[in-house]
């Protein structure tokens, strides 16, 4: 595995939309890999396969605190949206930045495994934003052109006293 260099804001791959998985070859199941290493050593709870410069339909997710359940979706759609949640939403692709995003509350999403069966995966809260913001990323949007109001910046961490 390897940690792959994340594309930030303004590159225009991130803009793009992306093809469709056909096969799973050894070079895919490779970016799938380095993809979760990537999410993780970041600290992040989502990677689209653009966000690393692969104009693929793949993201992968892991909105567990502990990232103990990494979800692949290879072909992802979004089959039903319900409810409403509004919150904080950040991006490895926009550093240092969050933005208030108004994302649905519940979503149900087909998705293709590694196997490219496919399997259905709902998602409530947390997971329901990360499936939104990734599939975005599929179509070459960033969560920047829904954001309400400006973007604030990341506080740098507090230091601790002694
Ligand atoms: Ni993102």
């Amino acid at each position: 595995m390897a940690i792959r260099k994340i594309r930030e804001i303004g590159d225009p791959v991130l803009n793009k939309v992306c093809k469709p998985v056909l096969e799973v070859t050894p070079r895919i199941r490779q970016l799938i890999d380095d993809m979760l290493e990537t999410m993780y050593e970041a600290n992040g709870v989502g990677l689209a396969a653009p966000q690393v410069g692969i104009l693929k339909r793949i993201v992968v997710i892991d909105v567990t605190p502990e990232g103990e359940d990494p979800l692949v979706l290879i072909n992802p759609k979004i089959l039903e949206t319900d409810g409403e949640q509004t919150g904080e939403e950040g991006c490895l692709s926009v550093p240092g930045k969050f933005g208030t995003v108004t994302r649905p509350s519940y979503v149900k999403v087909s998705a293709c495994n590694e196997q490219l069966q496919r399997f259905e995966i709902e998602g409530r809260d947390l997971l329901a934003r990360a499936l939104c913001h990734e599939i975005d990323h599929l179509e070459g949007h960033l969560y920047t052109e829904i954001a309400e109001g400006p973007l604030m910046t990341v506080a740098p961490p507090e230091e601790e006293e002694e």
